[in-house]
C-alpha cells in the first residue's frame, strides 16, 4: 500500500523535525533587524510565546507528513509535501528565535508530533476534499493564533514580529491553495474539536 522509500523518508523527517535538524530554504525574515532591548521578564515571556509557535510548527510538519502518507491522489500529496517544506522554514526560524531568547523547545513535542501525525493520516484517509478542507481550517486557526501573538509581543521586539508576520503570510497562502485545490469546509463540530486540541497544545507548550 505504501512505498517503502516513502515510509523511510517519513520516519527520517520525523526524527529531523524532533531533533531540530532542519534547514530553511529561505532567509530568516528577522535577518538584519537589531536585537531588541528586553527586560528579563519580557525575554522570558517572548520565549514562552515562541515555544508555543515552535510546537505549532512541529505539529504542522507532522500533520502534512501524515496527510501526505495517506493522501489518495498524487497531486494532493505533492501539495502537502510542498507546504511541508515551507513549514520547515517556519520551524527553523522559530527555533532560531527561541535560541536567541535562551528559551527551550517544549518537552512534549514528541507527543504532539505523534498525535498530529495520526490526525493528519486520518484526514488523508477521509478523501481528497476533506483532506484539503482540513488544511484550510488548520491554517486559518493558525493564522488567528499568530495574530494574537503579534498583538501580545512587546512593541520593540521587531525580530520576533518579522518572523511571525512572514509565517502568517505563508499560512494564508497555504489555506488559499488548499481551497483552490478543492478543499471542502469542515463541519462545525470538527472545527470546534480542532480548536479544543490546539488550545490544549497552546496551554501546555507555554508552560512545559
Ligand atoms: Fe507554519
Ligand atoms: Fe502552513
Amino acid at each position: 500500500m505504501f512505498d517503502i522509500d516513502y515510509l523511510i523518508n517519513t520516519f527520517d523527517s520525523a526524527l529531523r523535525t524532533l531533533h531540530g535538524v532542519c534547514n530553511s530554504s529561505r532567509p530568516n525574515p528577522a535577518a538584519g533587524i537589531p536585537q531588541p532591548e528586553l527586560s528579563d521578564n519580557e525575554r522570558k515571556y517572548v520565549a514562552d510565546l515562541m515555544r508555543v509557535d515552535h510546537t505549532g510548527e512541529i505539529c504542522a510538519q507532522a500533520l502534512y507528513h501524515g496527510q501526505a502518507l495517506t493522501a489518495k491522489n498524487r497531486h494532493t500529496r505533492r501539495h502537502m509535501l510542498h507546504a511541508a517544506e515551507q513549514e520547515a522554514d517556519h520551524l527553523h526560524w522559530c527555533k532560531q528565535r527561541l535560541d536567541e531568547l535562551q528559551g527551550h523547545a517544549s518537552l512534549l513535542n514528541p507527543l504532539w508530533y505523534a498525535g498530529s501525525f495520526a490526525i493528519g493520516a486520518a484526514a488523508g484517509l477521509a478523501g481528497n476534499s476533506w483532506n484539503l478542507g482540513f488544511i484550510m481550517e488548520t491554517e486559518r486557526q493558525v493564522q488567528a493564533h499568530l495574530e494574537q501573538h503579534l498583538r501580545q509581543l512587546p512593541k520593540q521586539d521587531q525580530r520576533s514580529r518579522a518572523i511571525l508576520r512572514q509565517i502568517r503570510e505563508d499560512e494564508i497562502q497555504h489555506a488559499d491553495n488548499a481551497m483552490h485545490a478543492g478543499g471542502k469546509p469542515l463541519p462545525e463540530s470538527v472545527r470546534r474539536s480542532m480548536k479544543f486540541i490546539s488550545r490544549i497544545m497552546t496551554i501546555t507548550a507555554y508552560r512545559i
